[in-house]
């Protein structure tokens, strides 16, 4: 049977440091699931359509990936696309008792699928959606630390931003 596992997240947006992961994770399974967390509740900077459109532009290159979203249980959808594990990336101390947690609780929730972590490479160390969105927003430089596409949208998204900010 192919081993399928899902790599959850927001990806608001898509840094090269999940593509990092993607590429290390499809080296140990046949087919990857990136789904993207429907959440309602939460703020992000770009709709899930958009998120999902930047996911399947940067990782159109790679076979057997496929983009999703999900809502609910990440176990509960994991178990639904019959995946044997949850990929998450792990960059510095500081990702490790969220992660430890978040891990623990799936398990317990659902013994059958396993967390499995990966380190990017060294440069991607520091990468986060987080820190790059306040970045461009300052109008840092961003280069390497994600795609073309993604850069492109990100200054599109916080010129508008700010034009309706001086408009209002
Ligand atoms: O990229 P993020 O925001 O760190 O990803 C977090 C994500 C989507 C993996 C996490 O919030 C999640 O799995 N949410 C789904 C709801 C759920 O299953 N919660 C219990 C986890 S212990």
């Amino acid at each position: 049977m192919p081993k399928v596992v899902i790599y959850p997240g927001s990806f608001d947006p898509v840094t090269n440091g999940h593509i990092d992961i993607v590429e290390r994770g499809l080296k140990l399974f046949d087919k990857l699931i990136v789904s993207i967390l429907y959440n309602p509740n939460k703020k992000y900077l770009f709709a899930l359509e958009e998120r999902m459109e930047m996911l399947k532009d940067c990782l159109k290159k790679f076979k057997n990936v496929e983009i999703d979203s999900f809502d609910g249980l990440l176990v509960d959808y994991a178990a639904s696309r019959k995946a044997h594990a949850i990929l998450r990336g792990l960059r510095a101390m500081s990702d490790f008792e969220y992660e430890f947690q978040m891990a623990l609780m799936n398990r317990r929730l659902n013994r059958e699928i396993q967390t499995v972590f990966l380190m990017p490479g060294l440069r991607r160390i520091f990468t986060s959606s987080t820190i790059i969105k306040e970045i461009v927003q300052f109008g840092g430089n961003i280069d390497g630390m994600v795609p073309a596409l993604v850069k492109k949208k990100l200054k599109k998204k916080f010129a508008l931003e700010l034009e309706s900010r001086q408009s209002g």
